[in-house]
């Protein structure tokens, strides 16, 4: 499984809109074109997205908001995953967990002691998968009442 994250342009925009969670899933995550909306309307929040390809093809969505200065509870940071979208027919397959373990180690290099993330609880939402990956509660809680967990980043 090769699988990278690609900037979104005018050449893969189309493939990229077109991935989508599974309509129950919505209410954990909503579409990427919310997301590129939001990314456009916070810019203070310091939207960074990409593509996420696995061989070669658009599999999914991922966005941070990069290096931002803390507001709690509306802007959590400075390293924070705003979103994770695997398409509905490619999930379960480690990709996701893929994108985390990149992502975690692109901001450790810029110097990211923990990588904050936040989940709206619910039967079949993500709590579990984050849980699998080793993020711990936080006991916070963002504006939207989302649950707020870290994983710690190791320097080495
Ligand atoms: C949540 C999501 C990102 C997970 O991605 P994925 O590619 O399906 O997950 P993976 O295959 O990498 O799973 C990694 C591990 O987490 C587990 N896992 C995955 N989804 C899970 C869930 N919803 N609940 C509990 N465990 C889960 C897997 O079983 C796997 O465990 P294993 O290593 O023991 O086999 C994806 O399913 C998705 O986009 N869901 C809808 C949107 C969403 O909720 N996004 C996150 C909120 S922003």
């Amino acid at each position: 499984m090769h699988v990278e994250l690609v900037d979104v342009d005018d050449r893969n925009l189309g493939a990229v809109l077109a991935i989508a969670v599974a309509p129950q899933q919505r209410r954990f995550v909503g579409t990427v074109s919310e997301a590129l909306a939001d990314a456009a309307a916070y810019p203070h929040a310091k939207p960074w997205y990409r593509a996420v390809y696995a061989d070669g093809e658009p599999i999914g969505f991922v966005m941070l908001s990069w290096d931002v200065e803390p507001q709690p509870p509306e802007i959590i940071g400075p390293w924070f995953l705003w979103k994770l979208i695997i398409d509905e027919s490619r999930q379960r397959r480690g990709y996701g967990a893929k994108v985390v373990e990149l992502v975690a180690d692109l901001v450790r290099r810029e110097g990211a002691s923990e990588l904050l993330t936040s989940y709206v609880e619910g039967d079949g939402g993500p709590a579990g998968f984050y849980e699998r990956l080793g993020f711990e509660p936080t006991g916070e809680v963002d504006a939207d009442g989302e649950i707020i967990v870290r994983l710690p980043l190791h320097q080495d």
